[in-house]
């Protein structure tokens, strides 16, 4: 397989960095903060738990909370695993050489290379910036879908663009592959970080019987480090080839991150509303950074999620640029050609405490370089 460019270059600068301003999670939890807030009944079973193996499948209680999150699916249409694995395990299991995926573009790199790897076919469909806003383009989608698509591959809400389809534009989607057949695998790993609740779409694995969702604690729960994710699907064979194939390579979960994952669930409400806080005020430093120097920056506001991906219009290109402040100034941002992408873009990461302190940084460079 390529080298996975966003983790390689995370595995180079993430633990090492002054001024993190890329990453796609949010500010992490802690052990303490989770614990302090759980009921008595979980609390008992954390201080009893035992750590042994665990149903390769997921907890029962945890994949029932999962479950409750939608209205079609029950805690037996659910496998846990690390969300990344479970793109592994879903592409393996479906995917045969010389099928043809179409794929939303740029991408978190295992929606495209995972299908590559397999030697299918990975038609890119780009979210374009139109007149200031992320775009996908229906007629496109139109133009390529058809019987001998395998699978289409979305992400909605987008990293690293902040584009959410609108109510319509989903359902549109859903039709055209419900017309060929298609399944659709949607990644929806920042579902519940919508800006405006309303938009907030229903999940591809209720508003279509073949589709298939992945989310999991990692950016919406801010807490990555648990490790914990699911796809929720109608198809119990599916399921079944999965699970079996996790038997290679994770076997089960961690018993601990299972129940701190249950803990999580029981208190999303709030952990949501503080993380789109942190995001919201993250959002208007950038917009305001990018408004003071408009010869250089250009903002293009997501909708939803913890990224964004502005556009670099200055002197040098957008990974010289990348380059020169995290050596000269240890701020860390993403280049678009770590997600397959060009156009000048990088992607700022919202989520996270401490964003200001680096923007300041960014602008100081900014005010000395030549015009
Ligand atoms: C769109 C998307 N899907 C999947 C993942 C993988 O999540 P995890 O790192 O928790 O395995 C990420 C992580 O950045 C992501 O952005």
């Amino acid at each position: 397989m390529q080298p996975f460019q966003l983790e390689r270059y995370f595995a180079r600068y993430e633990f090492n960095v002054k001024h993190l301003l890329c990453a796609s999670d949010c500010e992490s939890l802690s052990l303490a903060e989770l614990l302090a807030q759980a009921p008595p009944a979980l609390l008992r079973r954390w201080e009893t738990l035992r750590l042994g193996y665990t149903e390769s499948q997921g907890d029962p209680d945890l994949r029932a909370a999962i479950a409750a999150a939608y209205t079609t699916i029950s805690g037996d249409d659910v496998l846990v695993a690390a969300p990344e694995e479970l793109i592994f395990l879903l592409m393996h299991c479906l995917l045969r050489p010389g099928d043809e995926v179409i794929a939303i573009a740029p991408a978190y790199q295992s929606l495209h290379e995972v299908a590559e790897e397999i030697g299918a076919t990975v038609r890119r469909w780009p979210v374009r910036a139109v007149d200031g806003q992320w775009r996908l383009d229906l007629d496109e989608l139109a133009a390529m879908i058809g019987v001998h698509t395998r699978l289409l591959v979305v992400n909605f809400p987008h990293n690293p663009t902040g584009y959410l389809p609108t109510a319509a534009e989903f359902a549109a989607i859903v039709a055209l592959a419900d017309r060929y057949g298609v399944r659709v695998f949607c990644d929806e790993m920042y579902r519940g970080l919508e800006y405006d609740a309303a938009e907030r779409l229903p999940s591809i694995c209720d508003a279509y019987p073949s589709g298939i969702a992945l989310s999991g604690l990692s950016k919406v729960h801010a807490l990555p480090g648990l490790r914990i994710g699911w796809l929720a699907l109608h198809d119990p064979a599916l399921l079944a080839a999965m699970q079996a194939l996790k038997d290679y390579t994770t076997i089960c979960n961690s018993a601990p991150s299972e129940l701190l994952a249950l803990m999580a669930l029981g208190m999303e409400e709030p952990i949501i509303a503080r993380n789109l806080a942190i995001i919201a005020g993250n959002r208007e430093a950038a917009a305001a950074l990018c408004a003071r120097h408009p010869a250089l920056l250009s903002w293009l506001a997501p909708r939803a999620g913890s990224v964004a991906f502005p556009q670099w219009r200055g002197p040098l290109s957008v990974d010289e640029l990348c380059e020169r402040l995290v050596s000269e100034e240890g701020v860390l941002l993403a280049p678009a050609s770590l997600f397959g992408a060009d156009g000048g873009h990088f992607r700022f990461g919202l989520g996270r405490h401490g964003f200001e302190a680096g923007l300041d940084r960014i602008e100081a460079w900014l005010e000395q370089i030549p015009a």
